[in-house]
């Protein structure tokens, strides 16, 4: 049986060749494709390591991250291919378009990408109706946000509407308060807008839980843009508040790592290669200062099996990939979970 991780090598020059988002959007729809007639192998047959965080039994721990399946079409292909958890969305309370295009550009020479997509998708309900027909062994983790026309004061309405919406279907969920690509969203990350946000959305989820007899564990994404007292004292709240799990990193903004490349100005968040180093010191910085019963999601820049080890040895429970698969295809599975069993 064709074997897609085999495959990638061959049909990564012709995807190039295409606008990246159209190569996105084509890839998984032939992913889509390839698990309904059955052709999708797993890229890792070797053992699994199940992991327990938080509260829920993850049959490994690598994820994809949030932006890959904005409107939770694939989770069956992902969950087929061996991603032990896929996180969905970022979904907002109405549908929307997104930023004009070219919003996605790749930067081959530094293996890395530039996004400003803006949040575009199809609305919490429309994933949320696709998620109620899932059938993948795959933890599923539902990633929320604000629509960009509302005001930064009115921001906590929009997720505490999601987290209601995305209750009866999602394992967790995880609040994005990180992206560069909607107005203002990042100032959110201040203390006190980050203690009124997890304050409201705490006390919904006590609610929700004994309406629902279940409680979903509540996880925030965070920058790698961040200073280091800015870090303290957000980990200060994310103690205080007793937030479930911490996602560290989205994309950055800094261009320090592409000077001189001829779309350093392009608009938006940078992801892959440059921001590993400092995904992981983040991640490290966190672990430091967090409560131990806190985890840590790692993320960002993750283009090989030792670099998933890494964020693993900084202190991260878990991992994601996205902009590694983009590079490197879907054998970035069977190495990350290769890597990790050999590290044990
Ligand atoms: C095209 C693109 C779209 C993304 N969209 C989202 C999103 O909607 N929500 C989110 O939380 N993160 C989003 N991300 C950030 C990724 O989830 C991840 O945190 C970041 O890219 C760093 O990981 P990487 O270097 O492995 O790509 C997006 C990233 C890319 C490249």
């Amino acid at each position: 049986m064709p074997d897609l991780a085999a495959f990638y090598p061959i049909l990564k020059p012709w995807l190039f060749r295409l606008d990246a988002e159209k190569a996105h959007t084509l890839t998984v729809k032939m992913m889509t494709l390839a698990h309904k007639i059955g052709l999708l192998q797993p890229a890792y047959r070797g053992e699994q390591k199940p992991v327990t965080c938080l509260g829920l039994r993850f049959p490994n721990a690598l994820g994809l991250a949030a932006g890959m399946d904005k409107s939770a079409s694939a989770v069956e292909a992902w969950g087929s291919l061996g991603f032990g958890f896929v996180e969905v969305g970022t979904l907002t309370p109405r549908p929307q378009p997104g930023n004009p295009k070219p919003r996605l550009f790749r930067l081959p020479e530094h293996r890395a990408l530039i996004n400003r997509m803006g949040f575009n998708n199809p609305g919490i309900h429309s994933a949320v109706d696709r998620l109620k027909k899932r059938s993948t062994k795959a933890v599923v983790g539902v990633n929320i946000g604000k629509n960009f026309d509302t005001p930064n004061e009115a921001a906590v309405n929009d997720y505490l509407y999601c987290l209601k919406v995305a209750w009866p279907v999602a394992d967790y969920v995880a609040v994005n308060i990180s992206s560069p690509n909607t107005k203002g969203l990042r100032d959110l990350q201040g203390e006190e807008s980050m203690r009124q946000l997890l304050g409201a959305l705490k006390t919904e989820q006590s609610k929700l839980t004994s309406e629902h007899g279940k409680r979903i564990p509540i996880v925030v994404k965070i920058a790698p843009d961040l200073e280091e007292l800015h870090i303290q004292a957000l980990a200060r709240v994310f103690n205080e508040m007793a937030v479930d799990g911490v996602i560290a990193t989205n994309t950055t903004i800094s261009r320090e790592a592409v000077k001189g490349h001829l779309l350093e100005n392009e608009a938006g968040g940078l992801s892959g290669a440059p921001v590993t180093a400092r995904s992981t010191e983040v991640i490290r910085a966190f672990r430091e200062l967090l409560a131990p019963q806190i985890p840590v999601i790692g993320v960002g820049g993750i283009m090989c099996g030792q670099d998933a080890v890494e964020k693993l040895r900084a202190g991260a429970s878990l991992v994601q990939i996205y902009s590694g698969l983009v590079y490197a295809g879907p054998g970035l599975i069977g190495d990350v979970l290769a890597s990790i069993a050999k590290s044990a």
